[in-house]
């Protein structure tokens, strides 16, 4: 880490797990401390000058990023003076930020960060960009630009609120959406499950059995030709169909249907037979439906639950999480209380005034405080 990668920042907490910053550094953690897991990092200032900043030590060694950003909505976002963490709309009342960066150049503030964040993301990690239905296609073709269309995995649909009125002419705004990428095809992923509600299983198994029970059917092949092998050749007088194989070896086709569990359609068509009682999970589609707080501290404070459930999906215990617009601190918390290790970067000074609050609040933490190193970075 050089000097002008960054100019003189402070540190002014004495939290439990605090490293003091040197003089005229940023304070951020060695090699060996990063290594080891040092400390987590709360950093107030400029994200560009922190995120370069960090690059010395962090380059390649975070799981998992998680960004919500201004959406370019040329609005001002405030909390109440006297009404302490309550967002206002008053002119009045203090500025959490303001989001007035539109057009070209919101993207190419957006683009600058995009760059620095997929130096620091580690081979196998992640990166969730939160985004409005507005401005967020632009955002898409921009991610596709910096981390690769081949990296593109989901642009997750999220439920945000309530169905309400709407005043232009035009359909209720109920979502926004989440752009998930990857660094490379080799991508930390603990596969989401979610309990599959009686409703699901009326939906997804609409037949049923002589026993009463809810079933539905499968293709017993799947897509790629077989050359040599038995699940290329014909089973019961039957191949394949062209440019597809069968899915198990003749024997166990076999063994699948003394067993009752293929049925047979009228025109001798073989398909396998899976039972609603025998499903208790189904995996995460996506359309997700987290609502935000009904009366957040912070304008714009993200649902906790969904950043856990990001955490949980794509990373592990002990990994390193970054959100580098923090706000409010729910990436953070949700990083805490998962075992992760996380540094959160914000400008505004309401902003880290509610997640210190928030991280010194978390259940858990009167006997085993949530440590953290604090540091400001000046423009
Ligand atoms: C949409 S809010 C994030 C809300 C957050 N997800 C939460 O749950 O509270 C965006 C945040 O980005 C911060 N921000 C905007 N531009 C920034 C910059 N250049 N450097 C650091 N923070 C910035 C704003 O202060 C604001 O708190």
């Amino acid at each position: 880490m050089t000097a002008d990668h960054f100019p003189p920042a402070t540190t002014n907490s004495t939290w439990p797990g605090a490293e003091p910053a040197g003089q005229g550094r940023l304070g951020l953690a060695s090699d060996q401390e990063a290594a080891q897991g040092a400390a987590n990092k709360l950093i107030q200032g400029e994200n560009l000058t922190a995120l370069r900043a960090l690059l010395d030590n962090y380059r390649g060694r975070v799981s998992l990023i998680y960004i919500d950003p201004p959406f370019a909505t040329n609005g001002e976002y405030r909390v109440g003076a006297t009404r302490t963490g309550t967002v206002s709309s008053s002119p009045a009342d203090t500025l959490a930020y303001a989001d007035t960066l539109v057009g070209a150049e919101f993207l190419d503030f957006l683009r600058e960060r995009l760059v620095l964040l997929r130096e620091l993301l580690a081979d196998n990690g992640s990166i969730y960009l939160h985004i409005d239905y507005k401005i967020g296609h632009y955002v898409k073709v921009l991610m596709d630009e910096v981390f690769g269309q081949r990296n593109f995995r989901n642009d997750i649909t999220r439920i945000k609120c309530n169905p309400k009125n709407f005043p232009r002419k035009g359909y209720g705004n109920v979502k926004d959406l989440i752009l998930f990428y990857s660094k490379s095809g080799n991508v930390i992923w603990n596969d989401p499950q979610v309990p599959l509600s009686e409703a699901d299983k009326e939906r997804l198994f609409r037949k049923v059995d002589a026993d009463g029970r809810r079933y539905t059917t499968i293709p017993l092949h799947a897509p790629g030709e077989t050359v040599n092998g038995s699940t290329g050749q014909a089973w019961r007088g039957l191949l394949p169909p062209r440019g597809r194989h069968w899915r198990s070896e003749p024997a166990v086709l076999e063994e699948l249907d003394r067993q009752g569990l293929i049925e047979w359609s009228a025109n001798r068509v073989p398909r396998k037979k899976i039972f609603a009682d025998e499903k208790t999970t189904r995996r995460m589609q996506d359309i997700w439906e987290f609502k935000d707080p009904p009366y957040p501290v912070y304008p714009t404070q993200k649902n906790l639950e969904l950043l856990q459930f990001i955490i949980a999906t794509s990373s592990n215990a002990g990994d390193l999480v970054l959100d580098c617009f923090c706000g409010s601190g729910t990436t953070l918390l949700a990083a805490q209380s998962m075992n992760r290790r996380w540094i959160g970067i914000d400008d505004s000074e309401p902003a880290i005034a509610v997640a210190r609050k928030r991280l010194v609040e978390m259940p858990g933490s009167l006997f085993s405080a949530t440590g953290y190193e604090f540091l400001r970075v000046d423009v």
